[in-house]
């Protein structure tokens, strides 16, 4: 995809300002994952950062290729995520890992890597940096993009389970949308990450958060459902058909793996971040018994061209596996900002 005539001029001023600020070429800015942390963005702005990169997605703005994938280990993979949006003048490469049992056995989260961030007019390299933070921040909101849409407003109950890096953020912001929101329900295999939620997101809660004594009494609690644990090879279904019931929403991190397939293939609406990405999952094995027919992408019911949520009693499944060009929307703004407060260390190229 190439950059629009029209937008030529609009883009040269801009790599004008930004080489006020950094010698392009000769200097880039390295961030750490601290730095990208103390980057002053608001959860509103990283929202509507998101969501805009779902439309732009759907609606064909954007150049990203599928990713590469590497799977060296069961259950373990490499992700190079490569994205341009012309429009906001940001190209670059994320190259992201999820190693499952990193915790247990060397004491990392799972997901890691790094995303390098470049000039599209020259080609030359800007920033690069700790993509954890990126990650989270964007993955939460496009779970938060889902249930704005996919979710009735009025929803009291939300469940969540996996209480790590992905859980603790998604529980950290729901209630800006779905404010009404009476219980949050989590639910995790170490129960001390449970705990920990609680001790650190509690007193910022209107809800009251509450550990959940298995999968089904959270799943049969909770109008909608959020789930970010183990993107797993293979079927080892937790959660059974038998504790869904009509109306509920339910919104995947990590595809498939914890429930059984016929959930999916009742749903009434079964809707993905990429059409194309869930094709070629299925190929990965992934989704072992193929996935259900697609209603939308969620991009599509974002922009309103196609329907989100019509009737009480619909059970909606959103099952979003993540897109480069979440970071790329993402990092226009953290990137802009860093330069602008002076934050991340300059090295020479
Ligand atoms: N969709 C996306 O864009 C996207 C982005 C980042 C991560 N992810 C996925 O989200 C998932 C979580 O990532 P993270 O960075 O939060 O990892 P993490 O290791 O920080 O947290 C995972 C948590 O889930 C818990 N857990 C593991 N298996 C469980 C199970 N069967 N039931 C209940 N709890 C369980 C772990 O104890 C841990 O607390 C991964 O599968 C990752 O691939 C998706």
């Amino acid at each position: 995809m190439k950059l629009p005539e029209e937008l030529l001029g609009a883009a040269e001023a801009y790599r004008k300002e930004l080489q006020k600020k950094i010698n392009i070429g000769h200097e880039l800015i390295y961030l750490s994952q601290d730095d990208v942390k103390r980057i002053p963005v608001t959860p509103a702005e990283i929202l509507d950062r998101t969501e805009k990169a779902l439309i732009a997605y759907s609606a064909k703005k954007v150049d990203m290729p599928s990713k590469i994938a590497l799977h060296p280990i069961t259950d373990t993979f490499f992700h190079a995520m490569p994205a341009y949006v012309p429009e906001e003048f940001a190209v670059g490469l994320k190259w992201g890992s999820c190693y499952p049992g990193n915790r247990e056995k060397y004491g990392f989260p799972q997901a890691q890597g790094l995303i390098i961030y470049s000039d599209h007019l020259s080609g030359l390299p800007l920033a690069v940096l700790d993509c954890k933070y990126v990650t989270e921040i964007r993955t939460a909101a496009v779970t938060y993009t889902a249930a704005k849409y996919l979710a009735p407003r009025d929803t009291e109950t939300f469940g969540m389970i996996g209480c790590g890096v992905e859980g603790r953020q998604h529980v950290k912001n729901i209630e800006t949308v779905l404010p009404n929101l009476k219980t949050i329900y989590i639910y995790d295999i170490y129960e001390n990450a449970a705990d920990k939620l609680i001790a650190d997101y509690q007193k910022n809660s209107k809800a009251k958060i509450v550990k959940a004594a298995s999968y089904e009494e959270l799943v049969k609690s909770c109008a909608v459902v959020a789930s970010a644990t183990v993107a797993a090879e293979g079927y080892h279904p937790v959660i059974k058909d038998g504790w869904i019931s009509a109306g509920q929403t339910i919104l995947l991190c990590e595809g498939h793996t914890l429930y059984e397939d016929a959930i999916f293939k009742r749903a009434d609406k079964y809707i993905v971040d990429s059409r194309e990405q869930v094709e070629q999952f299925t190929a990965y094995g992934f989704y072992p018994f193929g996935h259900p027919p697609i209603h939308a992408e969620t991009g599509e019911v974002a922009a309103g061209k196609a329907a989100g949520r019509e009737k009480p009693e619909e059970l909606i499944i959103g099952n979003n596996f993540g897109m480069a060009v979440e970071d790329m929307f993402v990092l226009r703004l953290l990137f802009d900002r860093a330069l602008e407060h002076n934050i991340g260390v300059r090295l020479p190229l």
